[in-house]
């Protein structure tokens, strides 16, 4: 009836939820009906006298039965429908790399792409092995049913299949602070001919793509880079003070940092940038806070970070 099917797991949760929606809209509107009719018929002048009750048996035995076989009716249908969700993705399952860090999403497939936006073939299992870098995240596609926790230091799996190709929400669903709102992006379902297709040409690498004729600028694949990785969830490029500096105009600038407790002054070049991406608590720029960002070792290579530099150069 209100049940969708966009993916393997939401017949089960839809069916589950109508389950126990529907005992709760029971007892509602009988409880109140019930309610509403004993105060017009047990009413003071109807009723003077209260009339003392002791014990019945058969009504113990049936107010105890009766919800214990719906509560385990609510049960049932939870247990079914979660379990799938719990156990191992199937063997051919496509795995993809999903990182959660404050505050943004970053997929990465086995080809070396790496996207903000999860892309996936349709009717294919789709399996997201899941690490935090920081704080608990928690990855959420409703229009899928599925939801699960990812705890730093604990990667988790979650998978699916999607049913149907189209754009759904993907978002973050629990609080990882200031800008928990912006760790929402989408899952793009595709059809396996389109999929393979977008695969088979997403393979480049940035150093293929800074090639031939057409290729893009040094700075436009900073751009791109800092914007698959997240960067600007924290740092704008226009001025605004976010959560970190601007990357506005702050390329050739002074900028007063706190290093090692004491503060200095310096001169933001290439070193700099590359120190605040790889250490990035090394020295904090005075009025920012220490430990809201982490390092990006892991995530950027050498050749990336001067993709970035020219990118942040060319923003004067
Ligand atoms: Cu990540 Cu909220």
């Amino acid at each position: 009836m209100f049940s969708s099917n966009l993916s393997n797991f939401a017949e089960g949760v839809d069916t589950a939820f109508i389950v126990i929606f529907s005992i709760i809209l029971f007892f509602l509107v009988g409880l109140t009906t019930v309610l509403i009719i004993f105060i017009f018929r047990y009413r003071e002048s109807k009723n003077p006298v209260a009339t003392q009750i002791h014990g019945n048996n058969t009504l113990e035995v049936i107010w105890t039965v009766i919800p214990l076989i719906l509560v385990m009716a609510m049960f049932y249908f939870g247990w079914v429908s979660w379990k799938p969700m719990n156990e191992n993705p199937p063997e051919d399952a496509m795995h993809i790399q999903t990182d959660a860090r404050m505050w943004k999403w970053t997929f990465r497939y086995d080809n070396g792409q790496r996207l903000d936006t999860l892309i996936v073939p349709v009717g294919k299992a789709v399996a997201l092995d899941m690490k935090a870098a920081d704080v608990i995240h928690s990855l959420y596609i409703p229009a899928f049913r599925l939801k699960k926790d990812i705890v730093p230091g604990t990667p988790r799996t979650a998978w699916f299949i999607a049913n149907s190709p189209g754009i759904y929400d993907l978002f973050c669903t629990e609080y990882c602070g200031l800008e928990h709102s912006s760790m929402i992006t989408a899952v793009k379902v595709l059809t396996q001919e389109d999929f393979d297709a977008w695969y088979s040409q997403a393979g480049t690498t940035v150093a293929e793509a800074s090639e031939g004729e057409n290729a893009p600028t040094p700075a436009a694949l900073g751009k791109q880079i800092i914007q698959q990785l997240g960067c600007n969830a924290c740092h704008s490029t226009d001025g605004t003070k976010i959560v970190g500096p601007s990357y506005l105009g702050i390329y050739g600038h002074e900028v007063t940092v706190e290093t090692d407790g004491s503060e200095r002054t310096l001169i933001v070049d290439d070193e700099y940038i590359r120190r605040s991406i790889l250490d990035p608590n090394a020295d904090i720029v005075k009025g920012f806070n220490k430990g809201l960002m982490l390092s990006y070792k892991d995530q950027v290579s050498d050749e990336e970070i001067d993709l970035i530099i020219a990118y942040i150069k060319s923003l004067q």
